[in-house]
């Protein structure tokens, strides 16, 4: 592939060609022509790719948009993904078939079959059954990256319940705060997990949350470390116990659900207020993830997977967990840090069990790339095909590091757009599509994307404008959990009379077609690919004592992208030092979680604000990066 790069037309950028042997094998080896046709008849394409599926019952109409946004995909038909991801495998040479192979911090390996998968998810079903778990009703899990994470998802959705996944990072106040919003009765969480050779402090963590949020009335915990715990009488399980009781038996019948039945919820940050929780359904969600995955990352039954991610995002449920199940891959799955305890650690394992795709990314990446290429340069790599990239725009040094020393100039990197909100990937290329380093190429088979102006006009090549995307697809969010309003206000006011969704990021389309997504334009920051909001780190600060007001921005980081820096006005009485500025970073740190732990804090005697109270956080930034700070005419003084 490096072989063949050449100049685009206006010479601006290099374009890299895929390899024959790529193009040779690929399900789809000429986009523009599917894409054509998926465009001309979105339905016809979806219901094409839909009877891929193992279906109780078909559907009877493809997209029911009466109630516009809430779009309904395969309205009467009978599904559950479960069916999709597990037991339709078992009726063919799948089920012997390596579902997972997962290892540890500390070295230890575990695999299981679809066989086995099937096994351990029935018993665990049959656990959350004995536990009264209804349908509907929704299960929060906050466990480290173990296999019992996914056993515990695909437990709830078999038996249709819906999951609500809280990452393993965070803390006590998100934990709580979206227990209690999701109402859930039930939490699986584990005793720690091993993160850089040290126990995290999970089963704690839940403890105190526990106590901020009432609803809990079961909590099963898995033992992964086997430190000490606090376990309460009446509320607290051992998963071990449990899974060992006749009640676990592993048989257990897979809900037959409506393809509109919400498989979970999962929180995201947004521009204001609490992080909303969005809902995924059944059919949509199995249709969309399953044919992206297969079409983005052309899986084959001899593939073996990585997608890097943690199961608490949207990546790891979209293309850790639930779209590679459908597609029958192997996926491969690790606990730690990727950096434990050599730099290593992530390569020796892709030569260790012949990972064939890797997906993960850029942040993940460019702390890899500083430890120099003599780390992965100690292996065999040769058994990667292809690579892919998602979370945040890749630049183009980390892209060329990618492409040639893990890569090995032979595989092609799909550098992936998509959201929370979308279910699945909606920009990115597929193997045969001449790639530019840093752009995620052109929109996805059914998606028709527009980059706008303020008057929702399309703008000129190399205009910066607002990504919106101006049709329906089946992976979309069907509402914010509990407020439906939000939902409309959120995403579809903006653009209500064209009935377009607004990404909320801005992006670039060139000459080529091909797409540039710079980033934000709202108040969510993206630190290392994670997602945060402004309001939920100035509102951990504002619960300090000593602090009266707070703003938080995000400025350029050279590997985690962006990096959180707050001002701080504090409480008269309190008086500002180092100390206070470290107390201060450590508290967000403790409520929210490490990501979310400011650089900086500064201690500021005013904010830059709007006359109607509203903090400029633009001028902060502008401030802080030396730039020009725009528009002042609405600013208080
Ligand atoms: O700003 C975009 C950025 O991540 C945001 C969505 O974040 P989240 O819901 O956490 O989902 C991340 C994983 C799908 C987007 O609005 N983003 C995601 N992928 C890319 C990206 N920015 C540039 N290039 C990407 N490939």
């Amino acid at each position: 592939m490096k072989n063949k790069t050449e100049v685009n037309k206006n010479g601006a950028s290099l374009m890299y060609h895929p390899p024959k042997s790529i193009v040779k094998n690929a399900h789809i080896r000429n986009y523009e022509k599917t894409y054509e046709e998926s465009i001309k008849d979105p339905e016809a394409f979806w219901a094409k790719e839909a009877e891929k599926l193992k279906w109780y019952k078909k559907w009877q109409q493809v997209l029911d948009d009466s109630d516009k946004p809430f779009y309904k995909w395969f309205t009467g038909g009978k599904i559950n993904i479960i069916g999709n991801a597990i037991d339709r495998h078992l009726e063919t040479h799948r089920r012997n078939k390596l579902a997972m192979i997962w290892e540890g911090e500390p070295g230890d390996v575990v695999t299981l079959s679809y066989h086995a998968l099937n096994r351990e998810v029935s018993k665990f079903a049959n656990v959350l059954k004995s536990m009264g778990v209804k349908k509907g009703e929704i299960v929060t899990i906050y466990m480290p990256q173990i296999p019992e994470l996914p056993i515990a998802m695909l437990a709830c959705a078999k038996i249709g319940a819906m999951h609500s996944v809280v990452y393993g990072g965070f803390s006590v106040e998100a934990l709580a705060g979206r227990i209690g919003d999701a109402n859930s009765r039930v939490l699986v969480t584990a005793d720690g997990g091993w993160r850089r050779g040290k126990i995290t402090e999970l089963k704690s963590i839940a403890n105190e949350a526990m106590d901020r949020s009432p609803t809990i009335e079961v909590c099963i915990t898995v033992k992964r470390t086997k430190q000490e715990v606090h376990m309460e009488n009446d509320r607290d399980f051992w998963y071990h116990d449990l899974m060992s009781l006749p009640i676990a038996s592993p048989r257990c019948e897979t809900e037959v659900l409506d393809a509109e039945d919400p498989l979970f919820i999962l929180f995201t940050s947004g521009t204001t207020g609490k992080p909303k929780g969005l809902v995924h359904s059944h059919g949509g969600y199995s249709v969309y993830t399953s044919s992206t995955h297969r079409n983005v990352f052309d899986i084959k039954d001899e593939d073996r997977w990585w997608c890097a991610a943690d199961p608490g995002w949207i990546t790891g449920h979209s293309y850790l967990v639930y779209g590679p199940l459908i597609n029958g891959a192997t996926i491969m799955m690790y606990e730690g840090a990727p950096n434990h305890p050599y730099p290593n650690r992530w390569w020796s394992m892709i030569e260790k069990y012949g990972i064939t795709i890797l997906y993960t990314s850029p942040t993940a990446i460019r702390g890899l790339m500083r430890f120099g290429e003599q780390w992965p340069r100690r292996h065999d790599l040769s058994s990667l095909r292809l690579l892919g990239s998602v979370g945040e725009p890749i630049n183009p040094e980390a892209w060329r590091w990618y492409h040639e020393v893990i890569g090995g100039g032979n595989c092609p990197i799909m550098d992936t757009w998509w959201q929370t909100e979308t279910g699945g990937m909606m920009i990115a290329p597929v193997p045969v599509t001449p790639l530019k380093p840093g752009s995620a190429t052109r929109p996805l088979f059914g998606i028709e994307v527009a980059i706008v102006d303020d008057n929702a006009e399309e703008v000129g090549p190399g205009e910066e404008g607002k990504l919106v995307i101006k049709t329906p697809w089946p992976g979309m969010a069907r509402t914010i959990f509990g407020d439906p309003d939000r939902f409309k206000e959120t995403y579809w006011k903006e653009y209500e009379k064209q009935g377009w969704y607004k990404a909320g990021d801005s992006a670039r389309i060139d000459e080529d077609g091909y797409i540039w997504i710079i980033g934000r334009i709202d108040d969510v920051i993206k630190v290392s690919g994670y997602r945060l909001g402004t309001a939920e780190v100035e509102s951990a600060l504002v619960s300090h004592p000593d602090v009266s007001e707070a703003a938080a921005i995000a400025l350029p980081h050279e590997v985690k992208g962006n990096a959180i820096h707050t001002y701080v006005i504090l409480k008269a009485g309190a008086t500002s030092s180092k100390k206070l500025e470290e107390e201060l970073r450590k508290h967000v740190s403790d409520e929210m979680g490490p990501i979310a732990r400011p650089e900086t804090v500064h201690f500021v005697e005013s904010l830059p604000k709007t006359r109607s109270g509203k903090i400029m956080r633009r001028v902060l930034k502008a401030r802080s990066l030396g730039v020009d700070e725009g528009d002042l005419s609405t600013l208080e003084d």
